[in-house]
């Protein structure tokens, strides 16, 4: 048996799909695929239940690991610029088994995310319809949880169906709407900013870290969750016009966006309303109820649950195309690389995905899905900052031209202990699930993956 046998790379090789990506569309991509469910929905229960209103620290912290791992990242997708990210990095540097288990973590952080991300729209479409006066019954509107009376999530069931559907059949178009609802994104974020800073009472700030530093680093645990999607923009490597240069500011480009505007909206989020009140599912357009404007907080709601929408519809494509590339290696079951010939999707895999995503944002609440995706993706990460190690090891330093993470082994080696640190926040439960999923992978790894592996052609 030969746990690390490697896939020979051909940089000259190519894949035929057309190379127009510039650094802007990039940022694009990455900004679109990141800002979501994390600014819109989790800071609330953060803000509440972790760090108050020193939830701005937490996502400080939290950048700074993502930035950190962010750069191991960047050098791969740099040096190694081919399709299946991550999972095709660690293919190249430590051979089919670990290569396996950053697929099966990727696609486990891809399935998760589309979860919360239709739990967290369900969250917003349910305080919108309740300005109507339309409520849900009390069991269907939030995943399984007898004690107060829910038991599944049904609007996050149906747009999980709807989201499955439409990339099975239309996803290029979808994406397509992707770049308009950035700035949709960016419009109503800005509107927060621009009304909510007027209502901001300093007094709320007070006590700041009513959780102490750990409850501070227990909220950047789960709001990490917010910068997840950067890994989207290095998938796109094979259709960049300069993969060394682009890739890499694409990723950092769009992480400190996003870093920015997460900073400001929690201060004014936490500024206008006391973080005791913020146990909520809807805080952002919650705020501009809160201080008497409803039409604003409305017009919120609507912003966020179209942008939500195609957070998750690129989640589901990524995820699709994830399952696919990994079924193509043989490590996952055949029928899977099938192409609809009509619409040429890979039709099953969208549709495998779309089942077991749909369990999870049925029966899970949110905070349970950001933390068990954040887990996966932690994982997955420090994975990505070892085989920088061992990339230098093997190929030495980049070359000109190529990016290069700087005070190399220092920088990774800081990257994975602040990856670990996160991890050790996160609850028990999180943990068991994570230990059941990593047995599972081994599983499917002995069972299936090494016997019908291309590597044994
Ligand atoms: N970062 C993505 C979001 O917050 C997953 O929705």
């Amino acid at each position: 048996m030969d746990l690390f046998r490697k896939k020979e790379i051909n940089l000259n090789q190519t894949s035929g799909l057309k190379k127009d990506l510039k650094t802007s569309d990039l940022i694009m991509l990455g900004i679109g695929a990141i800002i979501g469910t994390g600014i819109f929905v989790v800071t609330g229960v953060a803000a509440n239940q972790n760090a108050g209103p020193a939830l701005s620290l937490s996502f400080v912290l939290a950048a700074i690991v993502v930035v950190l791992s962010g750069l191991s990242f960047a050098e791969f997708a740099s040096r190694v610029p081919v399709i299946g990210g991550p999972y095709a990095y660690l293919y190249v540097v430590f051979g089919e088994f670990a290569a396996w288990f950053t697929g099966w973590l990727l696609i486990g952080e891809f399935l998760l995310a589309v979860s919360s991300v239709a739990s967290g729209w369900s969250g917003y479409v349910q305080g919108f319809l309740e300005g109507f006066g339309i409520h849900l019954p009390q069991v269907l509107t939030s995943g399984y949880n007898p004690t107060n009376g829910t038991y599944v999530d049904l609007i996050a069931v149906l747009v999980v169906i709807f989201v499955t559907y439409l990339v099975s059949l239309e996803a290029k178009k979808a994406l397509r709407l992707n770049n308009i609802m950035v700035f949709v994104k960016f419009g109503i974020i800005a509107l927060f900013v621009v009304v909510g800073i007027f209502f901001v009472n300093p007094k709320n700030w007070q006590p700041f870290t009513p959780f102490g530093f750990a409850g501070v680093l227990d909220g950047a645990a789960l709001v990490f969750f917010a910068f997840l999607g950067f890994d989207s923009v290095a998938m796109a490597a094979e259709e960049v016009k300069d993969p060394q240069k682009d890739v890499p500011r694409g990723i950092i480009g769009s992480i400190l966006i996003a870093t920015a505007l997460y900073i400001v909206v929690t201060l004014i989020l936490t500024g206008i309303v006391p973080f005791t009140e913020l146990g909520i599912s809807d805080p952002v357009a919650f705020a501009m109820r809160y201080v008497g404007h409803g039409t604003i907080g409305a017009i919120i709601a609507v912003g966020a649950i179209l942008t939500l929408l195609t957070v998750t519809i690129s989640m589901m494509y990524s995820l699709a195309r994830l399952l696919f590339a990994v079924s193509k290696d043989g490590l996952l079951p055949k029928f899977m690389t099938e192409i609809d010939q009509k619409h040429r999707t890979p039709r099953k895999a969208t549709y495998v995905a779309g089942i077991v995503a749909l369990f999870f944002a049925g029966f899970f609440p949110l905070n349970v899905l950001a933390e068990l995706t954040n887990i996966m993706a932690l994982t997955y990460l420090m994975l990505v900052s070892l085989g920088l190690l061992k990339l230098r090891k093997m190929f030495g330093k980049p070359k000109s031209g190529e990016f290069k993470v700087p005070f190399v082994p220092v920088l990774p080696m800081i990257s994975i202990i602040t990856c670990l640190v996160l991890m050790l926040r996160l609850q028990a439960l999180t943990w068991i699930v994570f230990g059941l999923v990593m047995a599972l992978g081994l599983v499917i790894y002995f069972g299936y993956g090494y016997k019908h592996s291309k590597m044994n052609e």
